[in-house]
């Protein structure tokens, strides 16, 4: 959808094998249609968080643990990834998937709105992946701002949305107004005085900062 058809089965091919517990999860999301992080976007989450040495990270939408999984894999036995879900039935599948991928004593899975939640997080992140609902970005955005470290990462999922963010037009499943929208929040970030960041056509679009 961004980059060509020939260009993705490429990138797609390179992709190491998924342990049976990444591949049973995946399958889960096709088979229900939810919507979770492409392999390419998963491994980056992983190599952002290895790169900065991450310990503590945040995130928006755990839905069933896929992008946990791939944060929570990155951090040490003393990390922890903080990550809010408002789905009980996918929050609860992520608990039982992130606790048999081994991972469960480094992830703190917040059945909560992740505005509620961030209002009342304390202390300081290492990194945070946005991808929660899109209309959304913008509150949770300025909720987590405070809560970065100086020289953490900050990681935002869709924002290209298949593409229709660079064209300005509807596909007829994201509308005018969300590609507004998403048009406004990539120009905030990307010129906000307190971040360096820039859009990786990677999966859906991932915008990638670091706080200054
Ligand atoms: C795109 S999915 C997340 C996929 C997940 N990050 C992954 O890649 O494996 C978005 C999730 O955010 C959840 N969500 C929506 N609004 C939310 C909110 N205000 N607080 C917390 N979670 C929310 C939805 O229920 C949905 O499961």
């Amino acid at each position: 959808m961004i980059v060509t058809d020939g260009v993705s089965e490429y990138l797609a091919g390179l992709r190491p094998e998924p342990d049976p517990v990444l591949a049973e999860m995946e399958a889960h999301a096709q088979r229900d249609g939810i919507p979770v992080v492409v392999a390419q976007t998963g491994r980056l989450l992983y190599v952002l968080a290895l790169a900065t040495r991450a310990r503590r990270v945040l995130e928006v939408g755990s839905a069933i643990g896929v992008s946990t999984l791939y944060l929570a894999r990155a951090l040490g036995s003393d990390g922890a990834v903080v990550s809010f879900e408002i789905d009980e039935q996918r929050h609860a599948a992520a608990r039982r998937y992130l606790e048999r991928a081994g991972v469960a004593d480094r992830v703190e899975l917040r059945l909560q709105d992740a505005r509620e939640g961030l209002t009342a997080l304390e202390g300081n992140f290492d990194m945070a992946f946005i991808d929660g609902i899109k209309g959304q970005y913008a509150e949770y955005f300025e909720l987590l701002l405070p809560r970065l470290a100086p020289g953490a990462v900050l990681a935002v999922d869709n924002v290209l949305m298949s593409g229709t963010v660079a064209e300005n037009s509807s596909d007829g499943h994201w509308s005018e107004e969300q590609i507004a929208g998403a048009r406004a929040f990539n120009q905030r970030l990307l010129t906000h005085e307190g971040l360096t960041g820039t859009i990786l056509p990677v999966g859906d679009g991932v915008l990638v900062a670091v706080r200054k």
